[in-house]
């Protein structure tokens, strides 16, 4: 239990100090997120046109993963043209929640 929490404030240290003092807020991802359900699987969500198994899963991944997914698309390292829309038009703070609110996703 111990060895848990000294991981997780590590973890919450190396996001502040890679997010430039932005920290995610899950709670205020909740009224962004409302776009990416119509193409993102997410659980609770399954009753959706079969077409959504070609899109990725994002919900339960880690934080700095969709950070970094969300990132490349908007800096064009990514090439998909939906996502590469989806992201130019979410702020570092955007993403920082919407990050937050995916990982904590069980
Ligand atoms: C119109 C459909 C659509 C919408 C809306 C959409 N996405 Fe996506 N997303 C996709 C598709 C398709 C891919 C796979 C793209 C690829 O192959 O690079 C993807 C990929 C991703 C990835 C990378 C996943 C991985 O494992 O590589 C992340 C993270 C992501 N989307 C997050 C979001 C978030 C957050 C939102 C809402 C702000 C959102 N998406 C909205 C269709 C969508």
């Amino acid at each position: 239990m111990k060895k848990l929490f000294a991981l997780l404030a590590l973890a919450g240290l190396a996001n502040v100090a890679a997010a430039a003092d932005i920290v995610g807020d899950a709670k205020a991802a909740e009224s962004k997120v409302s776009m990416c359900i119509g193409c993102h699987s997410i659980p609770g969500y399954k009753a959706t046109y079969p077409e959504v198994f070609s899109v990725p899963m994002i919900g339960g991944q880690s934080g700095k993963y969709i950070e970094n997914a969300l990132n490349a698309y908007k800096k064009g390292e990514r090439k998909h043209p939906t996502m590469r829309g989806v992201a130019a038009g979410l702020s570092d703070q955007d993403i920082a929640d919407v990050a937050a609110y995916y990982s904590q996703m069980k």
